[in-house]
């Protein structure tokens, strides 16, 4: 196999990242600095970048998890929060989280090691619509509504159109969905607030069709074959 494609199919990066590690004389094949083009024995040859072994990744591994709020989309966190890796069984490895929910955000989060997949579903070109449930801290009305629809001011930018369906209007507050097709900073949050409301829950219940069920708060399982094939047609 070539030794750019080996280096992808073990999740350590992108084969044009792995052509710039091979480049940059990282990678080395039984010891011997790798070129560009070279194939390794997947079987036999040993396979290092920048010192570190690499061991083949059989194929690539995917996961869905109901995230609890109080945890961090991130592998390791600098400030010793808990994260979401916390929560996978032990026998899981090599997996990463696809994209981010805040500290304060639940819901469906998606954690492989398929490098294009993660490409695909959090680059701001693929608009992959993700939808979350809201609880609004005081009610929003139809004219909010009609604003966050067509897009609110954030950061200086304004959101895209998006989708609103409101589900329950509560004495204190509404209960909504709504799905967004950017993935910027905060979004949700940051739009309540420029019509000067609050977001007390935020939980992401789809990304695209791909719902959140039968998981409960920091439960994990495998995504079926179905679900793998969805998510890399989207
Ligand atoms: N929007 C937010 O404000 N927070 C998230 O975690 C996801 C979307």
């Amino acid at each position: 196999m070539r030794i750019n494609k080996f280096l992808a199919e073990c999740g350590v990066c992108s084969r044009r990242k792995a052509d710039q590690l091979i480049d940059d004389g990282a990678v080395k094949i039984n010891g011997e600095t790798a070129s560009i083009g070279n194939d390794v024995n997947v079987d036999n040859d040993i396979v290092t970048v920048n010192g570190k072994i690499i061991n083949k990744v059989k194929k690539y591994d995917y996961y869905i998890m109901n995230k609890p709020k109080g945890c961090v989309c991130t592998v390791k966190d600098d400030k010793n929060r808990k994260t979401v890796m916390d929560y996978l069984p032990a026998d899981i490895k090599r997996v990463f989280p696809v994209g981010r929910l805040d500290y304060d955000t639940e819901g469906l989060l998606i954690l492989t090691n398929d490098g294009d997949l993660t490409f695909k579903l959090t680059h701001p070109k693929n608009e992959v619509p993700k939808t979350y449930l809201v609880k609004t801290e005081k009610p929003v009305d139809e004219q909010d509504l009609s604003k966050l629809r067509s897009g609110v001011v954030i950061d200086g930018v304004k959101t895209k159109k998006c989708n609103i369906r409101v589900v329950e209007k509560l004495k204190n507050g509404t209960k909504l969905h709504i799905t967004i097709t950017e993935g910027r900073n905060r979004q949700v949050r940051k739009m309540f607030e420029a019509v000067g409301n609050n977001v007390d829950f935020l939980k992401r219940i789809k990304i695209g069709d791909l719902q959140l069920t039968g998981l409960n708060r920091g439960e994990v399982r495998r995504l079926s074959a179905e679900e793998i094939n969805y998510l890399l047609n989207l």
